[in-house]
């Protein structure tokens, strides 16, 4: 659930592109065919539309008993959809959660919030001066 809602706020592949094979109509405009639709999944990922608090960062949204759970919504694709959707999707969610359960196994985190960290934009969303953050062994 934390990882999904992480991928929520954050999601690494930010933005998506599809082009047209039919003149299309979408949200009142005329839309040619051949054209290049790029839309940003962080904004729909955030949108009041379809998200209560998009800002908030709330791991329960994706309570596999919660009703609403948002998971299979189309306003949640952090590895896309449809016939093209992330063919690694599964592997990369199971690489990250090995990740984080090995590194909290070992030490206690903390990342310094002095600084509201700011994002970069390229072509994958990272943090743009990296997160200051110390490990302190378990014993
Ligand atoms: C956090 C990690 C990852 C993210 C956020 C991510 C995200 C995405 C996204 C958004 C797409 C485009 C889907 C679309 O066009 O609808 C995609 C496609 C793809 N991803 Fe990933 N991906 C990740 C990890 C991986 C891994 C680990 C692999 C391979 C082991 C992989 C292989 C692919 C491939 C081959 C495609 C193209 C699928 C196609 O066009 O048919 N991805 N990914």
């Amino acid at each position: 659930m934390v990882l999904q809602e992480a991928m929520r706020l954050h999601p690494p592949f930010w933005f998506e592109n599809r082009n047209t094979t039919t003149e299309v109509e979408l949200g009142g405009k005329t839309i040619p065919r051949g054209a290049m639709v790029a839309f940003s999944r962080y904004s729909l990922h955030r949108h009041p539309d379809f998200w209560e608090n998009p800002d908030c960062f709330d791991p329960s949204r994706f309570d596999p008993e919660n009703r609403n759970n948002p998971g299979t919504s189309c306003a949640y694709v952090p590895f896309g959809g449809g016939p093209r959707v992330c063919i690694g999707r599964h592997f990369a969610m199971m690489e990250m959660l090995v990740i984080v359960i090995t590194v909290l196994q070992r030490y206690q985190v903390s990342v310094h919030t002095r600084d509201r960290h700011k994002m970069s934009a390229k072509l994958t969303m990272a943090p743009k001066y990296g997160l200051l953050t110390s490990l302190k062994l378990r014993l």
